[in-house]
């Protein structure tokens, strides 16, 4: 994630209005519109193809997709999006070529200390979820050093789910609260999903309401499994390096043409209009 960025530039002058609502375009679609998702969550997939077809290395690609990080919180910012999760490193990825997760950490380091100061300065509150306990120490480091300069700012979030899996996650949860459980701290009988959503990575941040996937691929790869219960989801054969503004508007205009139902019917949703 290379030089510097100001947020809530205007948008290109074709994606002005994507969704019908931003007549401004030099400011960003009202975050308080319902079609605008509060929280959007992101497979980041295609870093690898986008490569090989360009004759590249599988790095380099991680390196184009690293800009797009960038590329994509901006946009999101200027769109209204108030959290954006990026599914940077999940816990199966541990599993690839030493080099290439050796790579993947350095990028990771390296885009932190150059996006870090304009995070700062657009007040976008950094986090993480995962066990970040496993990266290399100048990782964590680095993570930590942003999440501590801009845990005063609310309105705007990035979170990088690192070393995540919801399996791994949902294991941490248990864990703990067998724990709480053992001490008194937890009453069996009271245990609902509002009480183990407390004990997930995800306790501070809404559910995500758009879930995109992008280069053709359609799983969901145990990324935040029981958060996206009721999101809307969005698959795209754009691979991530090709993923833009333009891409990230286009997945929100079919945001706002889906109905969410929550187990409702349509009638119901209706008359509650
Ligand atoms: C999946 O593409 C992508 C990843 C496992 C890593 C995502 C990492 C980045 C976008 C860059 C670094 C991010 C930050 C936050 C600095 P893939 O390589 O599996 O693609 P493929 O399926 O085409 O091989």
């Amino acid at each position: 994630m290379g030089g510097g960025f100001i947020f809530l530039q205007p948008l290109a002058p074709e994606i002005t209005n994507p969704i019908g609502m931003q007549k401004d375009p030099s400011r960003a679609i009202s975050s308080d519109a319902p079609s605008v998702p509060k929280h959007i969550a992101i497979i980041m997939d295609g870093n690898g193809r986008w490569a090989k077809e360009r004759g590249k290395s599988r790095i380099d690609g991680h390196k184009e997709g690293a800009l797009r990080v960038r590329d994509v919180m901006r946009a999101a910012v200027n769109a209204g999006v108030k959290y954006l999760t990026l599914y940077a490193f999940s816990s199966e990825n541990w599993e690839r070529p030493k080099d290439e997760v050796s790579a993947l950490m350095l990028l990771l380091k390296t885009s932190l200390q150059k996006f870090g100061n304009e995070l700062i300065e657009n007040q976008v509150r950094f986090m993480t979820i995962g066990d970040i306990s496993a990266l290399p120490q100048d990782c964590i480091s680095e993570i930590e050093k942003l999440k501590n300069a801009t845990s005063k700012f609310r309105d705007k979030n990035l979170v990088l789910a690192l070393n995540y899996g919801s399996r791994d996650e949902i294991a941490r949860a248990v864990r703990k609260m067998l724990g709480d459980a053992k001490n008194g701290g937890l009453d069996a009988e009271n245990v609902d999903w509002k009480k183990i959503s407390k004990y997930l990575d995800t306790s501070d941040i809404p559910d995500p309401d758009l879930l995109i996937r992008t280069s053709g691929e359609m799983r969901l790869s145990n990324y935040l499994m029981l958060q996206s219960a009721y999101a809307e989801i969005y698959f795209t054969k754009v691979c991530w390096p090709e993923f833009g503004e333009k891409e990230l508007l286009k997945a929100i205009e079919e945001f706002g043409r889906r109905e969410r139902r929550y187990g409702k019917t349509a009638e119901q949703l209706e008359k509650s209009c």
